[in-house]
Parts: C-alpha cells; structure tokens; sequence
C-alpha cells in the first residue's frame, strides 16, 4: 500500500506518533528495542488510534546524538535489526492501515561517515567540498550556537588538513555544504532509496541551517527554501504522495515560509505555538496561544501544522522573549538539572505532575487546533523521565509495557537495558504501563483512546476547516470555534486552576444548541444574549453547534 492510491490530504487530517525504535519494544532480549519489537507491537498503534507512525533515525551511527550522528544513510543500526527486518516492518505497517514516515537527517553527518572521513583525508580529496572548511574561525560570526551547553564555537580545528570544519550542532556532526551540486543530488540518492522502500514520508531534520551566507545569521536563507522546493519537486514527481515534515524551530513568520506556496513542505512542526501553551498555562491566560494562532494560520491548503506537546529534544525556549523564558523556567524547572541549552528536559506529566485534568485540556488542545496532532512516545500512559540521565536521555527511556520485570520492554537483565526503567512514583512502570492502564477505563490511556475516537469523527472540520475566535469576557479560558461547511464545533478550555464562569458571544448561532461532543448531550438553546458557561478548573468541553434536528453529532 502506498500514501498516493489514497486521500492525498491525508496527513491533515492524521494523528501521528512519534518513537525511537530503540525505546518501543526488544524482542530479542539485548536490551535495546528493535525492529522485529516494533513489529510485534503494531497493533498498539490501531488500539490507541493513531494513523502515521514517525521513526526516529535508526541508520548506522556512532550514537553519540541519538543516532541524529548518521554514519550510513543506507542501513539499518545493527542494534535494530537488518534492512529486512524494516522492510518486512513496513509491509505489515502498511497491512494494518497505518503509515510510517522516517527521519531524514540532511544537515549534518557522523564525522564516522564515510563522506566526511573522506573529505579530511586531504584538501585534494574529491569529497573534500562536501563540508564547509574555513581557514579561520571567524566567519559566520551571526550564526547562534545550538549546543550551547556543550558546544563553544560552530568551526572545530582538523588537525589532519589544518583547517576548520562547519558545524551547527555537535562538533562530531560536520555539516554537509549544499553548494556543492554532487552532495545535493546524493542527499535526493537518499530519498530516492527511502522513498523506493515504500516509507509514507520524511520528518526532515534542522531543515533552517542549509547555507551559510557571512551577512545573515544562516538559517532560513534563500538556497535552503529554493533546495527544498527542488527536493519536493522531485518527490512529486518521482513517488508521488511523499509527505515532507520540516523541523524549523524557528519564529512563526519564518516558520511558516517551509510551507512555500505549498510548493515546499507538506508540514512543519508548530514550534511557535508549544512553548507559548506551557506559558499560557502557566499564566492562566489564553492570549499568548490566541496571539501565536493568529500569526500562523493562513497556510497554504495543502499543508498543516505538525501540533504537539514534547518530543525527544528538551523543550526549546530558543523563541520565546528573555522573560518568557524566565516565567518558564520559574515554573517548570526549578531544579537545574531539568535545564538544557535553551530549553526543558522533562516529559508531559512531571511538567504536569501528573495533574490528570491538565493532562486532558493539553491534548485536547492539540487534538482540536490547526494541524495534525503528533503525539510523543509514553506520554498516553504519563510515564515520566528520568534527570539523572544525561542530555535527552532522560526523555527517551524505555516504553513501559507492564508491570512486570523491565516494565515489559525486554527479557534482559536490568544491567542490560540500554537505558533505566523509570521507576520514581507516580510516573513508574507499575502504574504508568499500557497493561494496567488499557484494563482501567477510567486510565488516562483509555481516555486519550476515546478522545482520538472522537476526534475522528470530526477530522474534515478539524483537520481542514477554519479557526475563529469568539468574544468572550474572560481571558482564561481559551474559546475557539472549527468550521467547516455546515459543520461548527466549540471548544472551551479552562487554563485557570480556578473554577471560572463565563459569556460567549455566539450570535450567529442563534436557535442552535452546542450539543456536547462525546455524549452527544444538548445544552439549552443559544438565545440572543451571550452564552453563559461555568467551568471546573483546567476542563475543557467540546461542542458541535447545530439545531435539534440534524441526526448523528458527527460529519
Ligand atoms: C534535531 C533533532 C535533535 C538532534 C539535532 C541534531 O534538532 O531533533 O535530536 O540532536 O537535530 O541532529
Ligand atoms: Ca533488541
């Protein structure tokens, strides 16, 4: 099965879920998590309701960026299984109506990779124009350094050759020079080969830092749009229905230019809107989410947010002002070790602390916005994370399944595991695991289960309908309305830890009920005076609008 025999707007009205295969499951008892363990747990993926499974790099690596430090874009990590193992993956994926899409790290390699160890073998080597070499360490001085923890200068010295090579991340991952025409199409080879197996779709990585250019600040430069463009133009037409998913964590307006005239990327992850959701929170005030949507809707029709709550980086506060960064750290990571570079290493619930409402009115906030929601490994169960662990391993432990020996991820022994099971209540295996939680109705898990569900119902209006706000006289509570057609729904989320009361103006709803979403329960009438609501603190409601009537709450 292929992306393209179907709705080719499928990935806007798709749920996605993101896992490293390292962490999922491990089926052959070495302590790390493999393919053949994904296989076997593929139906979890249709249990939970998801569409489109989102690997995380699994190529040959020296792992020392989480395998982000690619050493062979042609094979699979010995660790994970063979290239038949993905294959054979892939084909039961795609038998079970579910889509994958892969990693496709293009910025940077491995300095192990055979491309790099070429190229600092001699200034006369022919791969030698494939990275960015420099005499000196001083051009480039606008260019922000990412790693800023770790990481003092974006040149590090080749001994071997006497020159400096460029990097925007690790100093172990040179990055590639797309002004070299060879290195571009080998990268389109890449694809090719990806795109040739079958996968639904690449999550580009650090798409902003193609070019370098001495009078800008080298990202979002004019080359690294017009390459992307030549890179969609390709898949269009060569495999039709690839999707492209850009990771720009950048502000809003530069964001949102990876979409291009919708000649770019299919999608992009909404980094803008996530950290101003926890500020939001943390302020009880639905202005910065209202003001950010306003700054980020009007893409193309054919292209969607990515919309999500955390993945397997820290939280990034690279785009935020000095203050919102201040307020967020305030709140969410008081101890220090919670921090890294310009951001947060901590999973939903312990940013949470597990306070169940909250986890409710987050995704429903993420299942009802703009966009495609993409979930993050774990955070359906609250599992939590673990600080002692060092740079982001502490959100990328492994999936707890049971409550059982190695929370049922692997038969190893626990000085095996290739990482610690969280074990610190109330965020531990015991409780936090899929078995527990999937025989518990009232779980967190089967309420994600049920919200998905609901969603479903209504992924046209969702997925491809409007956003509008309406007047309301209280700013806590985030009000919006997603329409489509005929079709209207109201979703209210109380950010306050207060009850809150409040007056929605809905006049041109007049004479319709909201009927509320998963029941399919009317509330009274919408008259000519504003709406009335009271609100429990941090809840949230669902609403289709429409007269006593019309059948099934559903489109
Ligand atoms: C992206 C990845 C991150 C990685 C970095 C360098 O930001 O999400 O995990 O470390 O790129 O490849
Ligand atoms: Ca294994």
């Amino acid at each position: 099965m292929n992306s393209s025999d179907h709705d080719p707007l499928w990935y806007k009205k798709a749920i996605f879920y993101e896992t490293p295969v390292k962490s999922f499951f491990d089926s052959n008892g070495d302590g790390i998590g493999d393919f053949r363990g994904m296989m076997e747990k593929l139906e979890y993926f249709t249990f939970l309701g998801v569409d489109c499974i989102w690997l995380l790099p699994f190529y040959e690596s020296p792992m020392k960026d989480g395998g982000y430090d690619v050493s062979d874009y042609y094979s699979i990590h010995p660790d994970y299984g063979t290239l038949e193992d993905f294959k054979e993956f892939l084909e039961k994926a795609h038998s079970l109506g579910l889509k994958v899409i892969i990693d496709l790290v293009l910025n940077h390699v491995s300095d192990q990779h055979e491309w790099f160890r070429e190229a600092r073998s001699s200034r006369d080597s022919p791969k030698r124009d494939w990275f960015v070499w420099s005499d000196t360490d001083e051009k480039y001085r606008n260019a922000r350094i990412i790693f800023i923890d770790t990481e003092k200068s974006n040149w590090t010295w080749d001994e071997g050759t006497g020159q400096f090579y460029w990097h925007r991340f690790y100093s172990h991952q040179p990055d590639l020079n797309y002004e070299n025409p060879e290195l571009r199409e080998a990268v389109k080879d890449v694809v090719r080969f990806w795109a040739g197996l079958g996968v639904d779709g690449f999550r580009c990585d650090a798409v902003p830092y193609l070019f370098e250019d001495e009078e800008t600040n080298c990202e979002n430069l004019p080359e690294t749009h017009l390459y992307f463009k030549e890179l969609r133009k390709m898949v269009d037409d060569e495999f039709p229905g690839i999707v492209l998913l850009a990771e720009a964590n950048q502000w809003p307006t530069d964001a949102a230019k990876y979409f291009g005239d919708g000649d770019e990327f299919h999608m992009a992850f909404n980094f803008p809107l996530m950290p101003r959701i926890f500020i939001a929170l943390a302020k009880e005030d639905s202005l910065p989410i209202v003001s950010v949507i306003a700054q980020t809707i009007g893409i193309p029709d054919n292209c969607a947010w990515g919309v999500f709550l955390r993945n397997h980086d820290e939280l990034t506060l690279e785009m935020v002002t000095d203050e919102e960064r201040d307020l967020m750290y305030q709140e969410y990571a008081k101890v220090p070790r919670m921090r890294l570079n310009l951001g947060i290493r901590r999973r939903l619930s312990t940013l949470v602390e597990q306070d169940r409402p909250t986890m409710e009115m987050l995704h429903s906030l993420i299942l009802t916005m703009p966009g495609t929601p993409i979930l993050y490994y774990g955070d359906e169960i609250g599992m939590g994370d673990n600080i002692e662990l060092g740079d982001r391993d502490g959100v990328r432990t492994p999936m707890q399944w049971t409550s059982g020996k190695n929370a049922g991820f692997s038969s190893t022994d626990p000085e095996k595991l290739y990482s610690p099971i969280v074990t610190r209540a109330p965020y531990s295996y015991e409780i936090a695991n899929v078995e527990t939680q999937s025989e518990l109705n009232t779980s967190f898990l089967n309420w994600l289960r049920k919200m998905i569900r609901t969603r479903r119902e209504y992924s046209e209006t969702i997925g491809l309908g409007t956003i509008s706000f309406p007047k309301t006289d209280n700013r806590k509570v985030l009000v919006y309305m997603r329409n489509r057609d005929d079709v209207h729904l109201l979703f209210l989320l109380n950010l306050s830890r207060e009850p809150v009361s409040l007056h929605v103006e809905l006049p041109e709803f007049e004479g319709l009920k909201p009927f509320e979403a998963r029941s399919n329960t009317p509330f009274p009438a919408i008259g000519s005076d504003p709406y009335f609501f009271t609100m429990a603190p941090r809840s949230f409601f669902w609403f289709q609008l429409r007269s006593d009537e019309n059948g099934e709450a559903s489109d």
